[in-house]
């Protein structure tokens, strides 16, 4: 470690040799200055402590340090003077001064001491300086969107590992922003000047796949007519995204795996060991855990890929984001279709939050994209919300038709809840009025237009019911509570 180093500025030669060499003997490296402007030009490229006499040649120490605190505020600077008064050490300090000793017979002491806690000082400066670069360059996964304090914990956690090279194993249902967080945790990390490379492991046949990833020399089989490299050394000193990493076969599992131990593989056809350094993130829309015991994905594979599991929750467990995530998806769809749409109006942002999502995601943009080429403005309604109902279903592995488990998980939610995601601001609480025409609509909507079904759902008679269809607020059902069959 370099010397530490201390500026002496003071113009009285026998005070400056003394301390000169008393200091370097304590294995400081001292410089000197005998003015006020060597002192300055020392102070330029200086990182240490000042001892700064009060009077100089060509003027006030005081004034000096002012100087010497606009070039550099952290260095701590020590005055000494033999023309020491309480109001010169009071101003001194008021200043910002370190310290104040006075020449004297314990001079020596009481500046070992004082340069001493100030070092001790510089470097917690340093470190808190350190410390908050460090925050500035906090990772931004900032095209990710969230409210939620779930996923914001998630978001928080890997910043942790961006840098690192370990492999994260993103799980969540389709649609729930997978593949968004491996783009942020590749250019969130230390490989952002690398390539992102993506496979998709379903839908490839198994020997496509591999040659695929491992690339094929020339004559491997008909058609490859020149050698082609993979997937792999494509992501060299960048990251490999594997996307729906459960569906990979087995036969590619132990390659795969075998890539993932010593970082080298063989191309189809080939006998050459070609190595590539690529960080792994993968993704899938299975529970691996699960595969892993069917016995479909190996064990000692899974524990490679997911040495950060990352499991973002589907849309429905985090409703806080639906009208975040709309009002995005607005802005962006708004933007793109040349339209200025102020935002939703209750109703539509009330239809949304009934909405279980089961395409997740995925799911609100299509929908929020398809409202806003609806939309006649100024505001999104209902009715523009309602009319992309049913036309994005998104067929979800387990959750087919005639599966509840979505709807199951959205009731599941507080309805508390569910309403602070309809209403996040107080400007957009509807009135009671609206609230319950639009409650209306969605129960007999989701009845199928069936007003009994509807009632029952409600909790009201169908003489309530009908009243509240003609427009009438007070029925609270009260009088007829029990539903007619
Ligand atoms: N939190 C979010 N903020 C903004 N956009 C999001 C967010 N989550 C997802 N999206 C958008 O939703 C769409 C789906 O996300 P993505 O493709 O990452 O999901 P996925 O989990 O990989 O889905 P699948 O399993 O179906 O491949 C993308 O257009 C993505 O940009
Ligand atoms: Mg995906």
């Amino acid at each position: 470690m370099a010397a530490k180093q201390i500026l002496i500025i003071d113009d009285y030669p026998q005070l400056v040799d003394f301390l000169t060499e008393r200091l370097s003997a304590e294995g400081y490296a001292v410089r000197t200055a005998a003015t006020g402007a060597d002192g300055m030009a020392a102070v330029a490229s200086f990182t240490g402590v000042v001892l700064l006499d009060v009077r100089l040649p060509d003027g006030s120490g005081l004034d000096l340090f002012q100087k010497i605190k606009s070039v550099n505020a952290d260095l701590p600077v020590i005055f000494i003077t033999a023309h020491a008064t309480v109001d010169m050490a009071v101003e001194a300090t008021r200043q910002g001064a370190f310290d104040f000793i006075a020449k004297g017979s314990d001079l020596l002491k009481r500046l070992n001491v004082a340069v001493k806690n100030a070092f001790d000082r510089l470097a917690m400066t340093e470190q808190l300086r350190r410390l908050t670069t460090q925050l500035s360059e906090k990772v931004q996964f900032d095209q990710f969107i969230t409210v939620s304090p779930r996923t914001q914990q998630i978001l928080n956690t890997l910043e942790a590992v961006v840098n690192s090279g370990v492999s994260v194993l993103v799980e969540g249902e389709s649609g729930t922003g997978k593949e968004l967080i491996a783009r942020a945790i590749h250019v969130n990390g230390a490989r952002r000047g690398g390539p992102f490379v993506a496979v998709n492991c379903a839908g490839i046949p198994e020997t496509l796949l591999e040659s695929e990833m491992f690339g094929y020399e020339k004559g491997a089989f008909t058609g490859a007519t020149a050698r082609r490299a993979g997937k792999f050394e494509s992501a060299h000193n960048g990251t490999l995204f594997l996307d729906e990493v459960g569906e990979l076969p087995k036969s590619l599992q132990a390659k795969l795996l075998r890539v993932l131990q010593d970082h080298t593989f063989e191309r189809v056809g080939g006998n050459e060991t070609v190595s590539a350094d690529v960080r792994i993130v993968s993704a899938t829309n299975r529970d691996l855990m699960a595969e892993v015991k069917a016995g479909r994905f190996r064990e000692d594979l899974f524990y490679r890929l997911s040495v950060f599991p990352v499991r973002l929750p589907p849309l429905r467990e985090r409703p806080e984001d639906v009208p975040v995530l709309a009002q995005h998806f607005l802005r962006r769809f708004g933007t793109e279709e040349g339209k200025t749409l102020t935002g939703f109006a209750a109703p539509a942002l009330a239809v949304l939050a009934s909405h279980p999502f089961p395409g997740n995601v995925r799911e609100l943009e299509n929908m929020v994209r398809h409202a806003v080429i609806l939309a006649r403005g100024p505001e999104i309604t209902e009715d523009d919300v309602a009319a992309t109902l049913g036309s994005h279903r998104v067929h979800v592995a387990g959750t087919g038709p005639g599966s509840a488990k979505p709807i199951a998980a959205a009731a599941g939610t507080p309805l508390p809840d569910r309403l602070s995601a309809a209403f996040p601001t107080f400007e957009s609480i509807a009135t009671i009025r609206e609230l319950q025409l639009a409650y209306l609509q969605r129960a007999l909507r989701a009845s199928g237009g069936n007003v009994s079904k509807a009632a029952r759902a409600l909790g009201l008679g169908r003489a309530t019911m009908y009243r509240w269809m003609k427009g009438e607020v007070d029925g609270n059902g009260g009088g007829d509570g029990v539903a007619d069959g």
